[in-house]
């Protein structure tokens, strides 16, 4: 018998890429095998975001497309995990009945398990709660990829405490839980023994790493140890909230010879009363000064950002103050987003909300701003020679290979494919807003 495929369509954020890893996986293990299109896939499995609005719309509507494929099909299994799981639960049943599983945050690592009882007639399966024997979990995510990934992306903690006022994840993900030290040294071991060179760390915020463990381990500490590490290259993390940047982190960044010199650390807004109202427990000041810190210290370090605008009660002149401040501090590359009210938060509930043609509009003047001064600083890279990991042949374009600079700036370069995989010298030569053209220096 031919094995049965599976089909898994993901949104959202890294975290959810390496989930969605996770389970094809253990589906595979399980002897299922991946499919292209989602036409003839015996699996649909979608993994879901709720950071906005725009990705729960996506996936109400892609739900609606897979009615009729359903009625067709019925032995298809239609799977949604992830955060907007958890927060629908039971109402994205009544709402598209044709679904089989509904898996939250916590519950990816048992996929295999539950579609098999879904094949066995057990439908539907509601699997959210949030408290989860983290041994299983511990089992689970040690299961060998076979070979591992040039660069691979780990969680090492998982959900949020922070509580933002605009943001759902601490609700969708729970609280903080990371994983062991020992628990990921011995993970990257393995990936390394198998191929890997570089490793991301994942987190909501990696710097609140080990807190809520026994011995309390710090982030840096954890970096420490996976610096030791041979045939490991290149060690990154993200993501990272500003209050949580202590001396310890700086110095990681300066001394480590694997930890790349890249973070990006979300401000999220450039005035201190929208700052306050967004819980975020920092101010501009603060944020300067830990800029200043990590320039001072880390030589060509890349901060990038998360910044969002039209934030409830966001004056103009708060905006405008905003945008003064971010030419100030010119980021290397941010993601730009309109606020988004999300249902449960409290920002949700005030009544200040501003229209959403003027967050748009913001937006638009912010992303002007930010692509200039990303292009400029990117300009001013021009000449230099980078150390850049190869991936392999880029996308497009015949003969040409992509890979990353350690301050994580794509380059795109003529090269032989059998230098994919190492580290090469590359000069850049011409630079765009994504990246650079560069030439191989010897
Ligand atoms: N609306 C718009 N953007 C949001 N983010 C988080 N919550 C919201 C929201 N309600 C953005 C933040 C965060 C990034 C992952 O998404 O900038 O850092
Ligand atoms: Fe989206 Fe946040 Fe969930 Fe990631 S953790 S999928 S960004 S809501």
């Amino acid at each position: 018998m031919d094995s049965l495929t599976y089909h898994i369509i993901t949104f959202g954020c890294q975290m959810n890429e390496a989930d969605s890893d996770l389970m094809a996986s253990l589906l595979e293990r399980a002897g299922w095998r991946p499919s292209d299109s989602r036409d003839n896939a015996d699996l649909i499995l979608i993994n879901t975001c709720s950071v906005r609005e725009k990705p729960e719309h996506k996936v109400h509507s892609l739900l609606g497309e897979l009615r009729p494929h359903k009625l067709a099909r019925p032995r298809t299994v239609i799977a949604v995990a992830g955060c907007m799981a958890q927060r629908e639960g039971d109402r994205l049943l009544r709402r598209a009945p044709h679904v089989d599983i509904v898996l939250g945050t916590r519950w990816f690592h048992h996929i295999d398990d539950l579609v098999a009882r879904v094949r066995a007639g057990d439908r539907p399966i509601i699997a959210l709660e949030m408290e989860e024997d983290p041994s299983s979990v511990r089992a689970r995510n040690d299961l060998a990829q076979q070979p591992a990934p040039l660069r691979a992306f780990l969680p090492i903690i998982r959900g949020c405490s922070n509580f933002c006022s605009y943001c759902i994840v601490p609700y969708v993900r729970g609280r903080e839980a990371s994983r062991p030290v020992a628990e990921v040294v011995r993970e990257v071991n393995g990936l390394v023994g198998r191929g890997t060179r570089e490793v991301t760390l994942l987190g909501q915020n990696v710097l609140a790493y080990g807190r809520d463990l026994p011995d309390a381990p710090t982030f840096d500490h954890l970096l420490s140890r996976l610096d030791g590490i041979d045939g490991l290259w290149r060690i990154r993390f993200t993501t990272c909230h500003p209050r949580d940047v202590s001396d310890d982190l700086i110095s990681a960044l300066a001394d480590l010879p694997s930890v790349c010199e890249h973070i990006h650390l979300p401000i999220q807004a450039g005035a201190d009363r929208i700052l306050a109202a967004m819980n975020r427990g920092y101010t501009t000041d603060r944020y300067l000064g830990i800029v200043g810190r990590l320039r001072n210290a880390v030589p060509g370090i890349a901060i990038t950002t998360d910044i969002m605008v039209g934030f409830p009660g966001e004056a103009e002149e708060e905006f405008e103050e905003s945008l003064r401040l971010y030419e100030r501090i010119r980021f290397g590359g941010a993601f730009m987003f309109a606020y988004s009210p999300r249902p449960g938060t409290a920002a949700a509930e005030r009544e200040d909300q501003i229209p959403r043609d003027i967050r748009l509009a913001r937006l638009h003047k912010l992303i002007d701003l930010q692509n200039r001064i990303t292009l400029a600083r990117n300009h001013a890279g021009v000449g230099e020679e980078a150390e850049v990991l190869v991936d392999g042949p880029a996308q497009r374009g015949d003969g040409l290979l992509a890979g990353r600079a350690r301050n994580n700036k794509q380059v795109i370069f003529p090269g032989p494919p059998s230098i994919a995989g190492s580290l090469v010298k590359v000069t850049l030569i011409e630079a765009h807003l994504w990246g650079f053209r560069g030439q191989l220096s010897e």
